[in-house]
C-alpha cells in the first residue's frame, strides 16, 4: 500500500506534480481543497468567507482525516495544512510526506498569476504578496521541514521541464519506499 503526501506553500506545484506522480505510480490522486469543495459543496473561498479561517482549518482537518485513510494514493494538501493542529505529525504516520520546496521569488511569480481562488492573498497587490509570502513562508517552514523528503522544485525554474522534475521526484519517492 502507497500513500504520499505532497506539502509546500501555495503555488509551489503540489497538484501539478501530484497528478503526475499518481497517474506514473498508477495510484490514484486526491487534492484535499477539490475533496473539501466536494463534499461541502461550497468553494475554498466561501468556505472561509462563511467559517472563517478558524472554520476552514477544522473542515480542513476532518477531511484530512478521511483522505489520509484512502489506500494507494496521491494526496495534495492544502498550503496550510501542515501547520495547524496536529497534522504534520498526523501526515507523517499515515504515509509519505514530501515537502514541495521553492523559494519566496517563485512562488511570488507563481502566485501573482495564480491568486484569485486563494483567499488568504486575493486581495493581495504585489508588494502586499511579497511581504505576506516571505513572513508566512518563514514561519510555514518549520512544519515542512519536517517531512520525510523535501524535494526542491528549483530545476522547474532554471528552464527545467515538470516531467524532468516529476521524473526526479518519482525517484527519490520509490527510493525511500524501499528503504
Ligand atoms: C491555503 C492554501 C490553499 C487552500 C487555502 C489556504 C494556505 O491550498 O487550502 O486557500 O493556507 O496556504 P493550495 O496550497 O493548494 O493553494
Amino acid at each position: 500500500m502507497k500513500r504520499i503526501i505532497l506539502i509546500g506553500y501555495m503555488g509551489a506545484g503540489k497538484t501539478t506534480l501530484g497528478k503526475i506522480l499518481a497517474r506514473n505510480l498508477n495510484l490514484e490522486f486526491i487534492d484535499l481543497d477539490w475533496y473539501i469543495e466536494n463534499r461541502y459543496h461550497q468553494s475554498v473561498s466561501q468556505l472561509f468567507a462563511t467559517r472563517g479561517e478558524e472554520g476552514f482549518r477544522q473542515v480542513e482537518r476532518n477531511m484530512l482525516h478521511e483522505v489520509a485513510e484512502f489506500e494507494d494514493v496521491v494526496i495534495s494538501a492544502g498550503g496550510g495544512t501542515p501547520c495547524f493542529f496536529d497534522n504534520m505529525e498526523y501526515m507523517n504516520t499515515q504515509g509519505l510526506t514530501v515537502y514541495l520546496k521553492a523559494s519566496a521569488e517563485t512562488l511570488r511569480t507563481h502566485l501573482r498569476m495564480g491568486k484569485q481562488k486563494r483567499p488568504l492573498i486575493a486581495q493581495k497587490n504585489d508588494e502586499e504578496l511579497d511581504a505576506f509570502i516571505r513572513e508566512s513562508l518563514d514561519k510555514r517552514e518549520e512544519y515542512y521541514n519536517q517531512a520525510h523528503l523535501i524535494f526542491d522544485i528549483g530545476l522547474l525554474d532554471n528552464g527545467g521541464r515538470i516531467q524532468e522534475a516529476s521524473d526526479m521526484l518519482e525517484k527519490q519517492i520509490m527510493a525511500s519506499i524501499d528503504k
